[in-house]
């Protein structure tokens, strides 16, 4: 699309049942606001979404384990999540929630629209039902034995340790997880959008964008190469939107079909407030439409949002779907229910006023093309070598020297040397750099550039050596300083976007407003006789000893959860088995020699294993619990004579064997010391 007219950004509607952590940030908010505050900058028209997600199963569950209402449950974690947005700077321009009397109505009036055109397919089906509880039993409300792997507790949507996908009634043994009694099958009536049907048009929308990012891409081939099956858009439960057609008491919206529409409800909520129409963002061409998303949620914004907006008619489809894969934390995947995370309410309260070396390191790490990893000690590098050696150094020693040498005041550039000369130019560069790698959704290089803009300034001023000139040269020195303050100027323009609190700061300092974003680069931003504020220092050093209270924070709860873990009573004995039974397994010691996520779980990997006798496939469950790169050469535990079974569509030729606590974790079982790859376990 050639320049757009505005642009309508959305930022995931987060479930409300958990605070807000660096995940959530490095995946989705963060290269949204960078986005948003630089289109601002630009002096686009914006629309800056966001809101909480207030219903499905997630909410329901946390308010089951919490003994709340669900009500409860969103009312407060809307509150901290919210907060802790506006802490940390994300600018959105309205901050809603779905469980609002005007979200209802909108995501009800959308459903009816769709029911009265005669969309949906209408479903008779036999569903597992609590009588005890009075309840149908979808997704995580039932568990039961695996039929691939015997995982005794899989869910009625997924086996987490085999990560394939399940319906309920494949489960064996079916129980119910409200009230632990065993479920009866009771007749149903479910309304269902015909993705099957839509295939095609899906198909020409995902090819009308070439441009978007791999693997956002690649994730829709793949869906639409497997054949899109109808997709049931009403559940029997009763938090939710109610189905506002008749018979469908106790029913609710799919989440998935309410949350999406949420987009739509704030942005109307936001016109409202702001006295202006509110269709422009969703319904002209002319409007660049993006959403941004953590990677598991590309199905939803790319495919079934999509299709719900075709079948409804009057929509424009989203122009761009920039997702993110995921951030670990010290090589281990982030858990909310492991509590494996770094909680950002916590960061603002521990780091006060130190939002922007989060938003650096983030940004440096930020997992654009592949899963990536949050340390503290790169945070306190980050901080320590870049922020405070080099961005920092070079704006306090210009503003330190123009203080000592002109009274704070921008001295007069009379004659440029060649060297300054070169300096302006390379920085009139900058703003272009800069922008067209936020354009492009290459946040990483962006802030790679916004760096190289200091180091410019900081290899300037060690050439010149504008204290050693002063002595022979002050016309001179009154030309450097006149130049290294105009990079100072850019640079806290064009850091706006990264880190809006510094921006502040350095824009004080130099008593001066940010400019527009094409004016960042010019020689004259700051003139000669302008008065500077006061001086400061823009970051300050982190020291170990705080990296090391953070590691053993983490550590800690590791420790805790362990120990709880220990005092959980243990799964109880199977029955009796003779030596024979267990004869028949044949277990080897086999390396890992190949690690790699499959698409569209989040718990497989796919192994290539030498197990002695031969390199083969194996797919595992452990995606949660150890990186692909930190399996290759690990020695493991093969039952190698398993019978073949496709998960995802691979075949995979035996088990790992792992250690599985109560709660589910895994880790696995390794030879003490090393074993010959075919040693025989017995
Ligand atoms: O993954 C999640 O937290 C979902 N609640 C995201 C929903 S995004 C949008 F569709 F509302
Ligand atoms: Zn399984």
């Amino acid at each position: 699309m050639l320049s757009p007219e505005r642009y309508t950004v959305t930022a995931a509607l987060i479930y409300a049942n958990g605070p807000i952590h660096i995940g959530h940030l490095a995946g989705c908010y963060l290269p949204a606001d960078i986005y948003v505050r630089y289109l601002r900058a630009c002096g686009k028209d914006v629309a800056f979404i966001s809101g909480t997600d207030e219903h499905g199963v997630p909410i329901t569950l946390k308010a089951r384990k919490e003994g709340k209402t669900p009500q409860e449950v969103v009312d407060h974690f809307y509150g901290i999540i919210k907060q802790s947005f506006e802490d940390f700077g994300i600018s959105f321009d309205i901050y809603s929630r779905t469980s609002s009397p005007h979200h209802h109505q909108v995501a009800s009036d959308f459903f009816l629209k769709l029911y009265n055109d005669g969309v949906f397919t209408e479903e008779v089906s036999e569903q597992y039902y609590d009588a005890e509880a009075s309840q149908f039993l979808a997704d995580r409300y039932i568990m039961g034995t695996c039929p691939n792997c015997s995982n005794e507790n899989a869910y009625g949507d997924q086996c987490e340790r085999c990560g394939s996908t399940l319906s309920p009634k494949e489960l064996i043994n079916p129980r119910s997880t409200l009230s632990g009694s065993v479920p009866e099958l009771r007749t149903t009536r479910n309304w269902s959008l015909p993705l099957d049907k839509l295939q095609p048009a899906l198909e020409t929308y995902i090819a009308s964008h070439p441009e978007w990012k791999s693997n956002v891409s690649g994730q829709c081939r793949s869906w639409l190469q497997q054949g899109l099956q109808p997709r049931a858009m009403t559940r029997d439960l009763d938090w939710g939107v109610k189905v506002p057609v008749e018979g469908a008491d106790g029913k609710v919206l799919y989440v998935w079909f309410d949350a999406p529409i949420g987009y739509i409800t704030f942005t109307q909520e936001w016109a409202q407030q702001q006295g202006k129409p509110w269709e422009p963002y969703w319904m002209d061409d002319k409007t660049q439409i993006v959403h941004f998303i953590g990677k598991d949620n590309i199905v939803f914004h790319c495919l079934i949002f999509p299709a719900m907006l075709m079948t409804h008619g009057g929509y424009a489809l989203a122009d761009n779907v920039p997702a993110m894969e995921f951030m670990n934390l010290e090589g281990d995947k982030i858990s909310t229910s492991r509590d494996w995370a770094v909680w950002l309410h916590e960061y603002l309260e521990e780091f006060p006023g130190q939002q922007d070396v989060l938003r650096y390191a983030l940004c440096s790490a930020m997992p654009e093309t592949k899963d990536n990893d949050f340390t503290w000690a790169d945070f306190q590098a980050r901080n320590n070598n870049e922020l405070v050696a080099i961005l920092g150094n070079f704006v306090n020693r210009v503003l330190v020297l123009t203080q000592k040498y002109f009274d704070g005041k921008v001295p007069a550039a009379n004659t440029l040397s060649a060297e300054d000369q070169a300096v302006l130019q390379a920085m009139s560069g900058f703003p272009h750099k800069i922008g067209e790698a936020i354009d492009q959704y290459r946040f990483r290089e962006a802030l790679g550039e916004l760096m190289n803009l200091a180091r410019l300034g900081n290899k300037y001023l060690a050439d010149a050596e504008p204290w050693k000139l002063i002595k022979t040269d002050e016309a001179a020195v009154a030309s450097i300083l006149h130049v290294a303050l105009q990079l100072c100027a850019s640079l806290s323009s064009l850091m706006e976007p990264f880190m809006p609190f510094t921006a502040k700061k350095l824009a004080d300092m130099l008593a001066h407003k940010p400019l527009a974003w094409a004016e960042a680069g010019r020689a004259d931003q700051l003139v000669a006789g302008h008065q500077l504020g006061q001086a400061g220092l823009l970051f300050s050093k982190v020291e170990d000893s705080v990296v090391q209270q953070q590691t053993e924070k983490l550590q800690a709860r590791k420790a805790a959860r362990e120990a709880a873990q220990q005092e959980a009573p243990v799964n109880p004995l199977k029955e009796t088995i003779q030596y024979d039974d267990f004869g028949k397994m044949d277990l080897r010691v086999g390396t890992v020699l190949e690690a790699e996520k499959v698409a569209k779980t989040k718990k497989l990997l796919k192994l290539l294993v030498d197990t002695g006798v031969d390199q083969r496939v194996i797919v595992s469950g452990i995606a949660e619990y150890y990186t692909p790169e930190s399996l290759v050469g690990q020695q493991v535990l093969v039952l190698a004579n398993l019978a073949p079974r496709a998960l995802k569509g691979i075949d995979s030729h035996g088990m790992l064997l792992m250690a599985e606590d109560s709660d589910g974790s895994l880790r696995l079982m390794q030879p003490q010391n090393g074993a010959r790859n075919g040693s025989v376990v017995a």
